[in-house]
């Protein structure tokens, strides 16, 4: 076998195994599929993990920046007591319809919000909507801008936030220094900012399967 077939066929066994896979969750795939969103949600096991995240914290609010189909939402909406609320913000109408009928489907609209339109601009209009900070932030939208996500994160956190990070390795290409690419020069620029922010501990973790080579960035704000 090819090292990335052992690396998706140990993503299959462990997601059958341990329960990443569900009929709604599944579901949820399918009608991303049909819809033909861009298939670049977390995996089934990255949003066990993320739900696993969210417990382990028991946090009761989330904000995510970066909806597409709503599948990492619904992983993480999952871990929220009842009176928990995630936050979700998505540039795309398509992609947040496609988000809403999903979260429906799976019983977890009552505690989403999906709020449409360019997160720089929505992000601003979260106070005024109520939410002042969150006990756990998602980044995974365009990657260009996470420099500032970042300073919107900690904007918006309290002392024990947690806040994590998707596609911080890239296939390795996060490493090349002189790559023009947008999105490889904000995850870089992301990462710098890190490593000189002395409000936030973090660290970042690679990770394969089938969405490849790719890793998370984890970082608590300090109490
Ligand atoms: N978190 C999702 C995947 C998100 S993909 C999951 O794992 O299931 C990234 C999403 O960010 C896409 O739907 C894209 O439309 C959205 N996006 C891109 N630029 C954006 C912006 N400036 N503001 C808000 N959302 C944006
Ligand atoms: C891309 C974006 C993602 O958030 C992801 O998890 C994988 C790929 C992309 O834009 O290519
Ligand atoms: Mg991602």
């Amino acid at each position: 076998m090819e090292e990335h077939e052992t690396w998706e066929a140990l993503d299959q066994y462990f997601s059958e195994k341990l329960h990443a896979f569900d009929p709604v969750m599944d579901w949820v795939l399918e009608a991303n599929e049909k819809a033909e969103l861009p298939p670049i949600d977390v995996a089934p096991n990255q949003g066990k993990f993320l739900y696993l995240l969210a417990k382990l914290k028991g946090v009761k609010t989330i904000l995510e920046i970066g909806t597409l189909g709503g599948y990492s939402s619904i992983w993480m909406a999952r871990a929220l007591p009842d009176d928990g609320r995630l936050v979700t913000l998505e540039f795309s109408e398509k992609h947040a319809a496609v988000a809403q009928s999903n979260m429906k489907k799976a019983g977890v609209d009552g505690k989403i919000d999906v709020i449409i339109g360019p997160a720089l601009e929505t992000l601003p209009t979260l106070k005024d909507k109520g939410f002042s900070s969150f006990d756990m932030i998602f980044i995974d939208a365009d990657k260009p801008n996470n420099p500032h996500y970042l300073e919107w994160a900690l904007k918006l956190s309290t002392p024990g936030t947690l806040i994590v990070g998707d596609n911080v390795v890239r296939n390795g290409n996060v490493l090349n220094k002189e790559s023009d690419d947008p999105s490889i020069k904000g995850i870089r620029q992301f990462i710098h900012l890190l490593s000189e922010e002395p409000r936030i501990e973090s660290t970042a973790i690679q990770t394969v399967g089938i969405k490849g080579y790719d890793g998370f960035v984890v970082g608590v704000v300090k109490k």
